[in-house]
């Protein structure tokens, strides 16, 4: 049912003033539970019984306990960082890993439990890092490998994980093993790379046209032969069919679990080996990842994330659930949310969460994303549309899954003008902290320029204001903090009688919650779940939506854009 007015039974208090979303100022815990729901509403349905007030469980001891177990990841918020752009140290301009240490207090302050770090590697930076030129080393520009442990140990102190960004796939032209295969074709690491005479082999039909660049091969004057690249020309692709090689690349792994990381990102890991029987994902990449894994579970408590390297189902990076990958990134909902909240129907969500959710086998979990250092701005794809990214965050946080938040997320942080490596940087500017010289991430000349509107986006002003994102992410983070439900609880979603509202149910052994996201941005709408069977009434724990149990039914009512967060047992 669509409204342009107040839904039935739901008016306006006389002298009531309407209340922006209640996300901004719920920070958890029982005292603030317990305010929320004493709180005046702008709109109460008339003939209903006062929300219930459920017994609040200590969070933080459950944070903790959660956040211990086997199941760590599946209860962690991730923060992927881009360390050039996080916090400079030396006023070098460029971020480093003691800039980045020296803000763990503040990341921690959000509610972020585990970092990935982009690469962090020796490199040119001729693709941001991701052209390795020693696996085993830090860039100079970012510290040293004492600074690595610094970071390392002061994560772990405050219980926050580690994850590296590991690029297997491909090296940079200037790592040494490319500069000794290029030598001749006959030196110990000839074959580490894919080399021809002509740019193209029958057992590598994958291309012709790389992602960047016009061609997937290209010629190297010193060897007088063409070799292969996946992306950049300065990216040459490994040869994973040399036994040599792949021990190699699985060694670069037990050196950074050996050197206390809490696991990885695998960068286009299905890219690994190509055949004339496929490009992505062949049984000898399958293979590979299944040593990985092996190699992880020798460690206590590692996890990895695949970037997957198709849109749809990313059941072949699980496996079994327990031999391949513990998470993989969610491409459609992280690439198709701009699109779908610019429409007003919930089906799209809907089936998208419930067929992952069937999808996966046992114990994997999706990773969610709303943007990342690939795409531009999650500012940029809502159209500026604040409610717009917030709902797609809302989702992000309370659908079956970990939620993995691009830095500057928080702020909405605007896109960049300035390309210094290439497009992809628009989403790359640093963090403004606070106002003043370099906005508090550098005494120098920043890499590149601050994004739009430093002023309103700085983490000091958007912490003073609670109606600014960082306070409504912050409530975010907190209301998934210590609860079950969210992290490894089960999905049902609720069918209503008015398309434009999504509501599901998550639940675990002793909670459930309901969460009710509208999708049409202009109206308000009222809708009837008529089998949705809720064990209790509710508790509005975030957003302005309401929620009346009615018998075997459920009635929402959604505000336009609007969104709730409801515990009902
Ligand atoms: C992945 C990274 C991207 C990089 C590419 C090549 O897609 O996310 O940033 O350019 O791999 O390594
Ligand atoms: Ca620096």
């Amino acid at each position: 049912m669509r409204t342009r007015a107040h839904p039935p039974g739901c008016e306006p208090r006389r002298g009531a003033v309407p209340r922006p979303l209640r996300a901004h100022s719920f920070r958890g815990g029982p005292l603030a539970a317990v305010l929320l729901a004493l709180a005046p509403a702008a709109c109460t349905p008339s003939a209903s019984a006062p929300e219930p007030v459920y017994e609040e469980k200590d969070r933080a001891a459950e944070a903790a306990r959660l956040l211990s177990g086997p199941d760590w990841f599946r209860h962690a918020v991730f923060y992927e960082v881009y360390v050039r752009s996080l916090q400079d140290s030396n006023g070098d301009g460029i971020g480093d890993l003691p800039g980045l240490t020296s803000r763990l207090d503040a990341l921690k302050a959000l509610g972020v439990d585990a970092l990935w770090l982009m690469p962090i590697m020796p490199s040119p930076f001729a693709d941001s890092g991701y052209d390795v030129s020693d696996y085993r080393a830090i860039s100079p520009e970012y510290g040293t490998m004492a600074d690595f442990e610094a970071l390392r140990d002061a994560a772990h102190a405050r219980g926050m994980r580690l994850f590296l960004d590991l690029v297997l796939n491909h090296t940079s032209v200037e790592h040494p093993w490319f500069q000794e295969s290029r030598l001749d074709r006959t030196n110990p690491r000839a074959d580490w790379y894919l080399w021809s005479d002509t740019p193209g082999r029958p057992d590598l039909p994958c291309g012709p046209v790389p992602t960047f660049g016009t061609s997937a091969w290209t010629w190297d004057p010193v060897r007088g032969q063409y070799y292969f690249h996946r992306f950049y020309p300065s990216q040459p692709d490994l040869n994973h069919w040399n036994p040599d090689v792949a021990d190699a690349t699985l060694d670069v792994a037990r050196f950074w679990l050996g050197r206390g990381v809490d696991g990885f990102r695998f960068d286009v890991i299905g890219l690994l080996y190509e055949s004339a029987a496929g490009c992505s994902m062949i049984p000898e990449t399958v293979a590979y990842i299944q040593r990985l894994r092996t190699l992880l579970d020798a460690y206590r408590d590692r996890a990895m994330v695949a970037e997957p390297t198709w849109f749809g189902s990313t059941a072949p990076f699980y496996g079994d659930g327990r031999d391949m990958f513990h998470m993989a990134f969610d491409f459609d909902y992280g690439l198709g949310w701009g699109l779908t909240f610019a429409e007003s129907s919930a089906q799209p969500l809907a089936d998208h969460f419930s067929a992952i959710a069937q999808d996966l086998p046992p114990g994997a979990q999706n990773a969610i994303y709303i943007g990342s250092h690939d795409v531009p701005r999650a500012f940029e794809r809502a159209n500026g549309i604040a409610s717009r990214w917030r709902r797609a965050a809302l989702v992000q946080m309370t659908m079956p899954g970990t939620p993995f938040v691009y830095y500057g997320e928080e702020l909405a942080l605007r896109s960049g003008t300035q390309v210094v490596v290439d497009a992809r940087d628009r989403a790359r500017a640093p963090v403004p902290w606070a106002p003043g010289v370099g906005w508090g991430f550098t005494t120098g000349q920043p890499w590149i320029a601050f994004g739009a509107e430093p002023e309103r986006t700085n983490v000091e002003a958007e912490k003073a204001d609670p109606s600014s994102n960082y306070a409504f992410y912050r409530s975010l983070l907190s209301l998934r903090r210590g609860r079950e439900a969210f992290g490894t609880g089960s999905l049902r979603v609720l069918p209503t009688d008015d398309p434009s509202i999504l509501l599901y149910v998550r639940e675990s052994a002793d909670e459930t919650y309901v969460v009710a996201v509208g999708m049409d941005e202009g109206a308000s709408h009222t809708g009837v779940a008529s089998g949705a069977n809720l064990p209790g009434d509710a508790q509005r724990l975030l957003g302005d939506a309401r929620l009346v149990r009615d018998g075997t039914a459920a009635r929402v009512t959604v505000p336009p854009a609007g969104m709730g967060v409801f515990r009902v047992r």
